[in-house]
């Protein structure tokens, strides 16, 4: 079966039970600065979960376009991709367990509407429950009703068996299906199920979460006002699947051009086909949803997936046309191809000869084969960066390949020197980057360490930077924390900080590996990756801690930071912090902005 046909059994098995269908949001969301990319099919409907009212009403299904970025290591196994799309069907305050359990076995098993697999070869999952929720007998009762042997119905923790989007919103115990991949596997007991799911003989291929409860920074705060179903069933997974394949790699979505890429490369691996094929079918979803490539956001993603995809096509050789730039333009045809059916907004980017994606490559283009020849002489990765385009995630990649190490630090103060002088401003190559690298940046730099520290103390240790950045007249951090801050702690705040200036602490750095640095507390920027080896800047603590700080972090330091600096020496530099404002930045997190006088 081929994957546009499981599209439309799937939207047309939901629509004759009520569903309406929607079409995929935008992989950019529209009012959620909480993530970059829509990364599930829930999100854009997390409004809808809450409880406000759908305008297609309580039955919905759709195949959404989804990206996650944080695992770019794992793309080129069977299992990861940078961009993908979920089938989905959802229940907003409308039916349970029941029908949502029932509907996917007929799904799954249908001859006649569904994707006709075997039944024999099935295996489930159920939550087997916490403090949060009690182990779910209910949904184990309706899949043995299905006929689903109760020696197949695994029961697993939260971390496997409990999904939520994040931190915060909607969220509930889950069920998941599983597919044999093999044919005669049979009974399994629990190791051996978990075992077979390791080996990816055993598959997972559709998730039903039943979605009643709300998390708040991480914890489960209670019901949500109704009671919601949201299923999750990633479209490669299911194709490879159908069409009897250990990866969607060789199946209808990207077969023809893998086949190409080994008929036509020099050098061929087959990593490094996938992980181009993965990329450059990102990157044009992205441009057809009108991301563009930049220092920033949702543009460095697609630069860093860009530049990635030409690495590797150069690594392969891969040059059948002749003009390297033409071969290109044929693979994204060939997804456009694919997709427009699905995404007819694709049909724009076609239209434009792919002009975004192939600018972008143009502007690197000329520089990698002289930067990889400048990466083998071991030039810094600071030039590599700023003469050859070399994202720094590039050069450590490379390097890993290589056993080397970076000196991501070196890497980071050069840079901030090297907007400084070019007077770009840009922080977008590193989260919180300095926009400048002057005296009074510095040391609101320093100011907003003992800032973060400050937040903590007054307002609960749980309290973690979001998002940060200076410029030459102020600070600014974006922390978590549920609601306005009073008038007396703020006041506190502003207080503690300067009372630490005053104090005339120290500012040290040290090196540490990544692992310590976690072990003694040191805060990290959310969503940031580390290397192994980690810059820390310490401010030391006065003569009396605060006796419960230290009883958290076991240590008496005041603030303990993963940072690439720079910072004063010692706070008295800093002169007179004053906290100019507090306000909301997005749910549950809040904004100060602050400046020294
Ligand atoms: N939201 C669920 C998932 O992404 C269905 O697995």
């Amino acid at each position: 079966m081929q994957s546009n046909e499981i599209r439309s059994r799937f939207l047309a098995f939901f629509e004759k039970r009520g569903h309406k269908i929607i079409p995929s949001a935008s992989l950019v969301p529209e009012n959620d600065p909480s993530v970059l990319f829509n990364t599930a099919g829930m999100q854009p409907l997390v409004p809808y979960l809450l409880g406000q009212e759908h305008p297609m009403g309580k039955r919905i299904a759709d195949i959404q376009k989804c990206v996650r970025t944080g695992d770019l290591e794992d793309i080129g196994d069977n299992r990861h991709f940078s961009f993908f799309e979920m089938m989905g069907n959802w229940s907003l305050g409308d039916y349970f367990k029941d029908e949502a359990i029932t509907w996917s076995y007929e799904f799954l098993t249908s001859k006649e509407e569904g994707l006709r697999l075997d039944k024999n070869r099935l295996y489930v999952s159920i939550f087997e429950g916490d403090e949060n929720a009690p182990y779910d007998q209910e949904s184990k009762d309706i899949w043995m009703k299905m006929g689903i042997p109760e020696n197949r119905i695994y029961a697993l923790p939260a971390d496997d068996n409990w999904w939520s989007p994040g931190d915060n919103g909607p969220c509930g115990p889950c069920s998941e299906m599983f597919y044999d991949m093999v044919g005669n596997t049979g009974d399994l007991d629990h190791e051996g199920f978990l075992a077979a799911v390791k080996k990816e003989t055993v598959i997972e291929i559709w998730n039903d979460v039943f979605m009643e409860y709300e998390k708040k920074d991480g914890k489960v705060i209670g019901k949500l006002k109704q009671k919601n179903v949201d299923t999750g069933a990633g479209l490669e997974r299911m194709t490879a699947v159908m069409q009897g394949e250990k990866s969607a790699y060789e199946t209808d979505l990207f077969s023809a051009d893998m086949e190409d890429f080994r008929n036509n490369c020099r050098n061929y691996n087959e990593k490094s086909a996938r992980i181009i094929l993965d990329h450059l079918r990102a990157v044009l979803l992205m441009a057809s949803d009108g991301v563009i490539p930049s220092n920033k956001d949702t543009g460095y993603v697609m630069r860093r997936l860009i530049r990635r995809a030409w690495v590797h096509l150069n690594k392969i050789g891969y040059n059948p046309i002749g003009y390297v730039l033409e071969n290109i333009t044929a693979i994204l045809s060939n997804f456009v191809d694919t997709y427009k059916d699905a995404y007819p907004e694709l049909l724009n980017i076609k239209a434009s000869n792919y002009k975004i994606i192939i600018d972008e490559i143009e502007k690197f283009k000329n520089t990698l084969d002289s930067g990889l020849k400048e990466f083998e002489k071991g030039t810094d990765p600071f030039i590599l960066a700023t003469t050859y385009g070399f994202p720094i995630e590039l050069t450590l990649e490379l390097a890993a390949e290589k056993g080397q190490t970076i000196d991501l630090e070196d890497f980071k103060v050069k840079m901030a020197e090297h907007q400084k002088l070019s007077q770009t401003a840009s922080a977008g190559m590193f989260k919180g980057g300095l926009a400048n690298h002057n005296e009074k940046t510095i040391s609101l730099h320093t100011a907003h360490h003992l800032l973060l520290a400050a937040l903590q103390q007054v307002l609960g240790a749980e309290v973690k930077q979001r998002g940060s950045n200076i410029t030459e007249e102020r600070l600014r951090i974006d922390f978590t924390f549920d609601r306005k801050m009073t008038d007396e702690e703020k006041k506190k705040v502003e207080d503690i900080v300067n009372e630490k200036i005053n104090a005339g602490l120290n500012v040290i750095r040290r090196e540490l590996p990544r692992e310590e640095a976690e072990k003694i507390g040191a805060q990290m920027e959310f969503g940031a990756k580390y290397p192994d080896m980690v810059s820390v800047y310490f401010i030391e603590d006065a003569p009396h801690p605060d006796p419960l700080l230290v009883k958290a972090r076991g240590h008496s330091e005041f603030s303990i930071e993963f940072c690439g600096g720079p910072h004063v020496t010692n706070t008295k530099k800093i002169g007179h912090f004053k906290l100019q404002k507090e306000e909301a930045s997005s749910a549950g997190v809040r904004r100060i902005k602050g400046i020294l006088d």
